[in-house]
């Protein structure tokens, strides 16, 4: 049993996605959560620049003591894995890998979708790893800048025109039966999952990529007896690099609390 906390980090509160399936999981663990505020968005950026703020962004959690590293960021999981689980020192997994597994188990026609950041598609790290665990798939995939700032905006509803017009144009390429079953390959994506169910109907499974990793990260850490079996609710620590003021609601919202939630602001 070991009872250091887990660290899971993204660039804003997408990952709060994987933080609210791994506390559902692992009740036990404490977690550092690491929101990068003040360099959102990600999907932007050139890999360079990605390598440079993931190596960063695990500096910090490993001097927060952390035991495991979730990557929470499809981002990152798609452009730089290799390098954090080179450089972490500690077990570090990502999203890519789970949420492909998770699609090709779940698709019956073999038609995948993956909506993501630009940086993500431009890696072609989904495509490639579809293509590894089943070959005859078709993957459709589609890459977007618009909806990270919506939703660190906190603007989640169809009824927002703003919404409403952005998710109809990225869900075109997967609408009509042209999927089965598409991958949120950004962990903001299932905070509008409601709105995209909507857009694209029951026909087809959204797999949600921080929820994916937050389950194999749990099973990582029961199968090497890194877990934590005490008797406890263990505790969640938020940090982000932007104003604490702007995280809080928004992580209370995300996070089921009913109320705003305490984060700390960090410099890195
Ligand atoms: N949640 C990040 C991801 O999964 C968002 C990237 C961004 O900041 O653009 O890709």
């Amino acid at each position: 049993m070991d009872l250091r906390p887990v660290g899971i980090f993204d660039s804003g509160v997408g990952g709060l996605t994987a933080v609210r399936e791994f506390r559902k999981l692992l009740p036990a663990e404490d977690i550092v959560y690491l929101g990068d505020t003040a360099r959102v968005p990600y999907g932007g950026r050139s890999v360079a620049e990605l390598e440079g703020i993931a190596l960063s962004d695990v500096r910090f959690l490993l001097s927060r003591g952390v035991k495991a590293i979730l990557v929470a960021c499809g981002t990152v999981s798609s452009n730089c894995m290799g390098l954090v689980m080179g450089s972490a020192g500690v077990p570090a997994s990502g999203v890519v890998v789970p949420a492909v597994r998770e699609a090709v188990n779940s698709s019956r026609s073999g038609r995948i979708g993956v909506l993501s950041t630009l940086a993500t598609a431009r890696s072609g790290a989904f495509e490639r790893e579809i293509a590894a665990m089943a070959p005859d798939a078709l993957v459709i995939s589609s890459g977007t800048a618009e909806l990270v700032p919506l939703v660190e905006a906190g603007r989640t509803s169809l009824d927002d025109s703003a919404v409403r017009t952005a998710l109809e144009s990225c869900l075109a390429p997967f609408a009509g039966g042209a999927v089965d079953t598409l991958i949120l390959g950004c962990t903001h994506y299932p905070l509008l999952g409601g709105a995209i169910a909507e857009l694209l109907g029951g026909g087809v499974g959204l797999i949600d990529a921080g929820a994916a990793g937050a389950r194999e990260t749990a099973c990582l850490l029961r199968e090497s007896g890194l877990d934590c079996r005490a008797r406890r609710i263990g505790s969640c620590s938020l940090c982000t690099t932007g104003p604490a003021a702007g995280f809080e609601p928004l992580a209370g919202l995300f996070l089921g609390a009913g109320r705003a939630l305490r984060a700390e602001h960090v410099e890195l």
